[in-house]
C-alpha cells in the first residue's frame, strides 16, 4: 500500500510539473484528488487492510492529498506570475508612440516680431473687421469715388451681410482691401497722441502667382501727436527694417501716391534673396518694396473729428508676406497657404 501511494506521488508531481495550463493542472487535480480520482479509488483499499495498518496509511494517504494539492496550488500561482511578466514586459526595439509637436506659423512669427519691435517703440497692437464698408475701406481714408481701387475687379464687394439696418443699406459691404481702415476705426473713437499698429488679412482679386494672393497679410501703423514728422517716419521705419533684417539691411525711400497721405512715400529693401541681381521674388528688380507710407493727409483727420491744425502723424501698411519671404528666402508665395510640413516644419 505504501508503495502504491509512492508512486502515485511520483506520477503526480512530475504530471504537475510537466503541465504548463491552468486547464492541464485542473485536469490533473480531478484525475488524482477527484471523487473517483486515483487517491480516492487507493483509499477503497484500505478496507482490505488489517485494522492496525488502517490509521498510519489512512494518514499518508491523507498527507500525500495536501501535497498535492500544495503542489498544484504552487505551479498555479508560478504560471499565473508568468503569464503577468509576460505582458508587462516592454520590447524595448519597438518605435513607440509620439506626437509631432506643432509649430507656429512662419506669418504668425513674423507678425509677432513685427509687433515686438514695435512695442519697443510705444506702439500699441490693435484690431479690426475684415469684413468692412465702404466708408471705411475708401470715403473716410480720402479716396475719391472714381479711384481705380474701388473698381469690383480691385475689391472684393459682398452682398449685404449687415441686414436691413440703416448703415447696411446705406453702405455697400466689402473685404478690406487694406488695413488703414483701421486706422479710421481707432480715431473715431480714440484723439492723439496715439502710436498704435494694426495687423491683419486684406482681401484683394489678384491673380494667384509667385508673389500675388488673393488674401495676404498687412501690418499697418499710426503715429499721431501735435508735432510728428516725416523725419520721425523715416527714422521708425528704418530703426524697424534694421531690427527686422539686420543693422545692415539697405533701405529706399521712393516718392508715391497715397490718397490719405501726403506727402507719401514706398519703402524698398535691398532683394535680400538674390543681393540685388534680381529674381522671381523682386521681379528682377533687385528691391522689392515692402511697404507704403506718408504723412496722415488733413482729409482723414477730419473724417475722424480731429482738427488738422493741432494734430500731425505719419501712417504705414507693410506687407507680412513680402517680408517673410525676405527673412526667410522663400521665392513662393503660394508656400505660405499649402499648409505643407515639409515647409513649415523648418519654421516650428
Ligand atoms: N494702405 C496702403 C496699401 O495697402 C499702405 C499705406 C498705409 C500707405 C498707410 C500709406 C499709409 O498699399
Amino acid at each position: 500500500m505504501r508503495e502504491i501511494l509512492e508512486t502515485l506521488e511520483q506520477s503526480a508531481f512530475s504530471e504537475i510539473d510537466e503541465a504548463n495550463t491552468q486547464k492541464t493542472l485542473e485536469e490533473l487535480r480531478v484525475k488524482f484528488l477527484g471523487r473517483n480520482g486515483t487517491l480516492a479509488s487507493v483509499l477503497k483499499g484500505l478496507a482490505a487492510l488489517p485494522p492496525s495498518e488502517r490509521p498510519l496509511v489512512g494518514q499518508k494517504a491523507n498527507a500525500l492529498k495536501g501535497k498535492i494539492q500544495a503542489e498544484i496550488d504552487d505551479k498555479l500561482r508560478h504560471l499565473a506570475e508568468e503569464g503577468h511578466s509576460e505582458s508587462g514586459s516592454q520590447d524595448l526595439t519597438l518605435p513607440g508612440v509620439f506626437w509631432e509637436e506643432g509649430g507656429i506659423h512662419p506669418l504668425s512669427r513674423v507678425i509677432r516680431e513685427i509687433e515686438d519691435i514695435f512695442i519697443s517703440l510705444g506702439f500699441r497692437a490693435v484690431e479690426g473687421p475684415e469684413i468692412e464698408t465702404e466708408y471705411y475701406n475708401f470715403d473716410a481714408l480720402n479716396i475719391p469715388k472714381s479711384h481705380p481701387s474701388r473698381e469690383a475687379f480691385d475689391t472684393f464687394y459682398l452682398a449685404c451681410p449687415g441686414g436691413d439696418s440703416e448703415q447696411a443699406r446705406d453702405d455697400k459691404w466689402l473685404l478690406r482691401s487694406q488695413t488703414s481702415t483701421v486706422q479710421i476705426r481707432v480715431m473715431e473713437k480714440e484723439k492723439p497722441p496715439l502710436r498704435i499698429i494694426a495687423p491683419g488679412r486684406v482681401f484683394r482679386p489678384d491673380a494667384v502667382d509667385a508673389s500675388h494672393s488673393f488674401m495676404f497679410h498687412q501690418v499697418e501703423g499710426l503715429w499721431v501727436d501735435r508735432d510728428v514728422r516725416f523725419s520721425d517716419l523715416k527714422g521708425v521705419l528704418t530703426l524697424f527694417s534694421q531690427d527686422f533684417f539686420g543693422s545692415q539691411t539697405k533701405t529706399r525711400f521712393r516718392p508715391h501716391y497715397f490718397p490719405f497721405t501726403e506727402p507719401s512715400a514706398e519703402m524698398d529693401i535691398a532683394c535680400l534673396l538674390c543681393h540685388g541681381k534680381g529674381c522671381r521674388v523682386c521681379r528682377q528688380k533687385g528691391w522689392v518694396e515692402v511697404l507704403g507710407a506718408g504723412m496722415v493727409h488733413p482729409n482723414v483727420f477730419r473724417a475722424v473729428g480731429v482738427d488738422p491744425r493741432h494734430a500731425r502723424g505719419f501712417a504705414f501698411g507693410m506687407g507680412v508676406e513680402r517680408l517673410a519671404m525676405l527673412k526667410y528666402g522663400i521665392d513662393d508665395i503660394r508656400l505660405f497657404y499649402e499648409n505643407d510640413v515639409r515647409f513649415l516644419r523648418q519654421f516650428a
